[in-house]
């Protein structure tokens, strides 16, 4: 076996990070369950990035439901345009993601942007077959296919819903109430890390492109007008860009450039860029690969149906070949959502922010106070119609009324009629604010693509005393386990000290294990494969020793070291 990614799978199999789920039915494509290891490295994953996306930057959290109503998906777009192109197989009913066919076997990288009509062309001019059984699908209708998956909300026929198929929704359709807590002032950050759910055409490899998954979203509401990024923290990080004109090139390349450079030279939007710099620093920090790492502008026909402009986060998954994935998406989203549930739910200022000016503008307003003594004499049945014409007017043209008389045409008919009749009146008003629909950056994270990349990355074979070894190199930052204590064997106080140092080590809030199965090399590889960063040993010499001391191997290095057990809380909070 020498496929990287079937070397992750296979380790994550056995040391119990990530399997299929309900194997013992067959299981189901495009469900994983998360092992005890996998569990813990996602739930560490997941409050790193709350850490460092919410509570550092000042944002709160939420947490809504995954099923929503109907009426949500049809104001957000979602049941309309969120489709990927199918094609089914004529003679063994297989369901083909029609773009990824078209990826996968041209020299095409980017299919997602074309239309049916297009694909089908590429399709038979590539005479495309079928992945199941081989028949030709040349011909064969492609089809838009929607993601979302249908529910029905209550007994008998119910309500129409949808499992979600992005957190977003959860936080935009409660902006009327989050707005409120925010006492109505921009901008504020609402985050919420959960399920998402889209019925994936050809769910592929493992976590890569799942049905059910976990989102780690932020949808930051400004002031378009007013609201700028405070910059100072991520002004010097390094991006490595790879902008749509490039992506154009046959010779494309990387545009390096600094958060700074990239908002002054125009190379980003300035809150786009200055979430790149957040999530740069945060990927570094739970131990991504920068070499295998980048942001990717999306082209036009890429763009979701909401953005404006979109950049991805991308992490190299291959092995000798280079394998592209998306794992974040940063999404400037305009007043799409907002605007749209505000015509949706009928809540006109719910959704809208009322800005306070600085200090009271006063505006000229103009309007008729029509003599209906004689409009209704004059015009009869016509009257009311005669009315509305000339407010019309006065929205179109209100300097006519300057004039002694008017025209306006009624089917074809002109009339005159004289502007003091027409009770034409300038006044000026002074207003305090206005009422805004704010925009939203949205840096949205897929959590199980995260986890993925970190233990592609993080997977090393190396030898040890001339052995093959697999390490899983986590950063300690994200570890399921931080500590393994071993006793060399249960015998003689071994046990009890090595568990004495164990229980110590998690009072004082590290992870740790205690082992004493398996001779200690063993020991020693299986948290190797977890990617524990490190292991203690109490061994005879501890118990000899005065003061007493242990062994510290270092998981990467295999380094070991002798450390007083009084050092060893110290010792370790420096190496992690
Ligand atoms: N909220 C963005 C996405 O789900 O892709």
């Amino acid at each position: 076996m020498d496929n990287l990614s079937e070397k992750v799978a296979e380790l994550s199999k056995r040391r119990g990070f990530f399997f299929q789920s309900s194997e013992a039915y067959g299981g189901v494509a495009g469900f994983q369950t998360y092992g005890p290891e996998g569990a813990e490295l996602k739930r560490k994953l997941e409050n790193s990035w709350r850490e460092n996306f919410s509570r550092k930057l000042g944002h709160r959290e939420i947490d809504a439901p995954t099923v929503m109503p109907e009426p949500v998906f049809e104001a957000s777009g979602h049941l309309d345009g969120f489709d990927d192109m199918i094609v089914e197989c004529p003679e063994c009913g297989e369901s083909i993601r029609a773009d990824h066919l078209v990826e996968d076997n041209t020299d095409i990288d980017e299919a997602e942007g074309h239309s049916t009509e297009q694909i089908e062309v590429l399709i038979e001019e590539h005479d495309l077959f079928c992945t199941r059984c081989g028949n030709s699908l040349a011909g064969v209708e492609v089809e838009d296919f929607n993601l979302m998956f249908e529910t029905s909300i209550g007994p008998g026929s119910g309500d129409t819903g949808y499992l979600r198929p992005e957190t977003a929704q959860g936080i935009f359709v409660e902006f009327p109430r989050l707005k409120e807590y925010m006492r109505n002032q921009l901008p504020f950050g609402i985050t919420q890390i959960g399920k998402a759910y889209r019925n994936e055409i050809s769910p592929r490899k493992g976590l890569v492109r799942t049905r059910e998954f976990t989102q780690a979203e932020l949808e930051h509401f400004i002031d378009p007008d007013e609201d700028k990024p405070d910059i100072r923290d991520v002004r010097d990080v390094e991006l490595k860009l790879y902008p749509v004109e490039e992506q154009q090139k046959t010779d494309g390349e990387y545009i390096y450039a600094t958060v700074e450079e990239a908002v002054e030279e125009g190379l980003v939007h300035e809150w786009v860029a200055y979430y790149l710099g957040v999530a740069k620093k945060w990927y570094e920090s739970i131990g991504i690969d920068m070499d295998r790492f980048r942001f990717r502008q999306h082209n036009e026909g890429e763009r979701a149906h909401y953005a404006t402009d979109c950049w991805d986060a991308e992490s190299d998954i291959g092995d000798e070949d280079e394998d592209w994935l998306e794992i974040a998406g940063f999404a400037y989203r305009g007043c799409y959502d907002l605007t749209k549930h505000k015509e949706y739910s009928g809540d006109e200022k719910d959704f809208q922010i009322f800005k306070e000016y600085d200090e009271p503008k006063v505006t000229e307003q103009t309007e008729l106070n029509p003599d209906m003594g004689y409009f209704g004499p004059e015009f009869g049945d016509q009257a009311q119609e005669v009315v509305e014409e000339l407010e019309e007017l006065k929205e179109r043209e209100p300097e006519a009324f300057e004039a002694d008389k008017v025209m306006i045409e009624i089917d074809g008919d002109n009339y005159m009629i004289p502007s003091e009749k027409a009770g034409f009146e300038k006044k000026e008003v002074k207003k305090s604010g206005e009422h805004i629909v704010p925009h939203v950056v949205e840096p949205s994270f897929g959590v199980d693509r995260t986890v993925y990349t970190v233990l592609v990355h993080g997977f090393a074979e190396d030898k040890v005393d001339g052995e093959d070894r697999t390490l899983m190199q986590l950063s300690p930052e994200i570890a399921p386990t931080q500590v393994a204590v071993f006793p060399l064997m249960d015998k003689e106080g071994l046990g009890e000290k090595a568990r004495e140092i164990a229980s110590n080590l998690r009072e004082k809030g590290f992870s740790v294990k205690y082992d004493d199965t398996g001779n200690i090399g063993k020991r020693y590889r299986r948290q190797d494969e977890v990617g524990t960063p490190i292991c203690v040993t109490v061994d005879y010499e501890t118990l000899e020793e005065d003061p007493e001391t242990v062994t510290l191997r270092d998981r990467d290095s295999t380094m070991q070291k002798r450390v007083k057990i009084s050092e060893l809380e110290e010792e370790i909070s420096s190496r992690l």
